[in-house]
């Protein structure tokens, strides 16, 4: 077990090259089960979940090439089981797509419910459920979840989502991909990455149409053919370095990222007074003077990401006057605000609002990462801070980010990844 060892107190200079969307890949991967062929996969993330997930795919049966350290080939022709190992699926927490992959290619399959971030509450997957029952599934929800399609092939249904879910819209899409007729979802997310996998799948064969709108209508088809497909840039992995360079000061270039995707990030660091100018397919982020409060709330997409909320929040926590933020997807997603409060931070969090007082400067101290994104926010507030701060948990944020340390070191962070000595090792918080 490794730690982050942080001297932080400078500002970060320099460029830094984005990789591929995690939550783009994470479902194109369990995706490609869904192709009677070879897909070339290219851009994809290398990080822990992506391993976990094409270890899965392995288990199933699809043969896994890796060509370099981001192309894959996934030849899924001849799958020989469509039950999920327990200890692989609940390793991470998009291990429910391969409900809706396997569902949509064999009409059945047996899945542990998922694992990955615990946000301390309850995470539901009701609405996928409902979704494939209404194309014809029974379903047993223990642990597994054991699914099968009626007559062996899923029927084309109209879906109304009752909340907004970014998982249950792509999880349909995939079932509904071979489904016999039409599937209409409604209420549908409008993420990035529901629109990367929407091409992904037409880029097989696949007839969605209207990924990015709220409504997406999908004509299953008898088959999907092989191909090859370069998965997005992550606009969060890009916001988490801007939020970065927004506590830290200084100016990084931020490369191979879509500048539409940071629209919703971008417009709340310029009103907290750091400096964004966009090009092609980079952007300069810059921060001489104070930063500036602000408000900000959580929404799906085009809304500001909740994915960036504990990252956004370091800044706040640097500026001058009292910001107030709001959690508006998630229940529970505050649990890095003790932490940050024992660096110097003075936030109060009351239900699904952080008050957020503006303090001068951080201190560094011994923290821990609660989840991915807690754990973003942990090394954003390391690099700010004066002084030295150690983080543990350090595997939650290696699940989404690739080469954080190699990253942020090229940018001029004094960032190490250290043993855990033996005497220093306590619980973790969650498992
Ligand atoms: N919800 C339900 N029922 C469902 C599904 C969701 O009530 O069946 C609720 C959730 O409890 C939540 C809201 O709907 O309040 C949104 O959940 P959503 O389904 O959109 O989340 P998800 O698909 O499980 C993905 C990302 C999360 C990200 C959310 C929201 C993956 C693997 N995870 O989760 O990413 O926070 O969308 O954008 O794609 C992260 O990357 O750190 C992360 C947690």
């Amino acid at each position: 077990m490794n730690k982050y060892v942080i001297n932080g107190g400078k500002p970060l200079f320099g460029e830094v090259e984005i990789s591929g969307a995690k939550n783009a890949a994470v479902a194109i991967l369990p995706a490609a089960l869904l192709v009677d062929g070879v897909c070339r996969i290219e851009n994809i993330p290398q990080i822990s979940d992506v391993t976990s997930l094409l270890r899965i795919i392995d288990e199933l049966g699809a043969k896994v090439r890796q060509i370099n350290l981001h192309t894959v080939e996934i030849d899924a022709r001849h799958i020989h089981t469509t039950r999920v190992s327990q200890e692989l699926a609940h390793k991470i927490r998009a291990s429910y797509y391969l409900i809706g992959a396997l569902l949509g290619r064999f009409g059945e399959a047996e899945v542990s419910m998922p694992g990955g971030c615990n946000f301390g509450g309850v995470r539901p997957i009701d609405q996928h459920l409902k979704g494939f029952r209404a194309m014809g599934a029974e379903i047993s929800t223990g642990d597994p979840i054991i699914a099968r399609a009626e007559g062996g092939r899923m029927k084309g249904a109209n879906v109304y989502l009752d909340v907004v879910s970014v998982g249950a819209t792509m999880n349909i899409m995939m079932a509904a991909a071979l489904a016999e007729g039409l599937t209409t979802i409604e209420n549908a997310a409008k993420e990035p990455h529901i629109v990367d996998l929407a091409n992904f799948l037409n880029s097989m064969g696949a007839d969605i149409k209207g990924a990015g709108t709220d409504t997406i209508r999908i004509h299953g088809r008898e088959k999907l053919n092989g191909g090859s497909y370069t998965i997005i840039p992550d606009q969060i992995e890009a916001g988490t370095y801007m939020a970065a360079v927004a506590a830290t000061g200084g100016q990084v270039l931020i490369r191979n990222i879509i500048p539409k995707h940071m629209d919703c990030i971008t417009a709340k660091l310029l009103e907290m007074g750091v400096e964004v100018e966009e090009e092609d397919d980079t952007l300069l982020v810059r921060r001489t003077g104070a930063l500036k409060r602000t408000n900000i709330k959580t929404m799906p997409y085009p809304g500001f990401p909740t994915d960036m909320q504990p990252q956004i929040a370091v800044g706040l926590a640097l500026a001058e006057g009292t910001s107030i933020v709001t959690e508006g997807v998630w229940d529970n997603r505050y649990r890095y605000v003790s932490e940050l409060n024992r660096m110097g931070a003075q936030i109060r969090v009351e239900g699904r609002t952080a008050v957020v007082e503006g303090v001068s400067k951080l201190n560094g101290t011994c923290v821990q990462a609660f989840d991915l994104r807690a754990g973003a926010a942990m090394v954003i507030a390391a690099l700010a801070a004066e002084g030295t701060t150690e983080i543990t948990n350090i595997q939650y944020i290696e699940r989404g980010y690739e080469q954080i340390v190699e990253k942020l070191r090229g940018i001029g962070a004094d960032i190490r990844s250290e043993k855990i000595k033996e005497e220093e090792i306590s619980i973790p918080h969650i498992s």
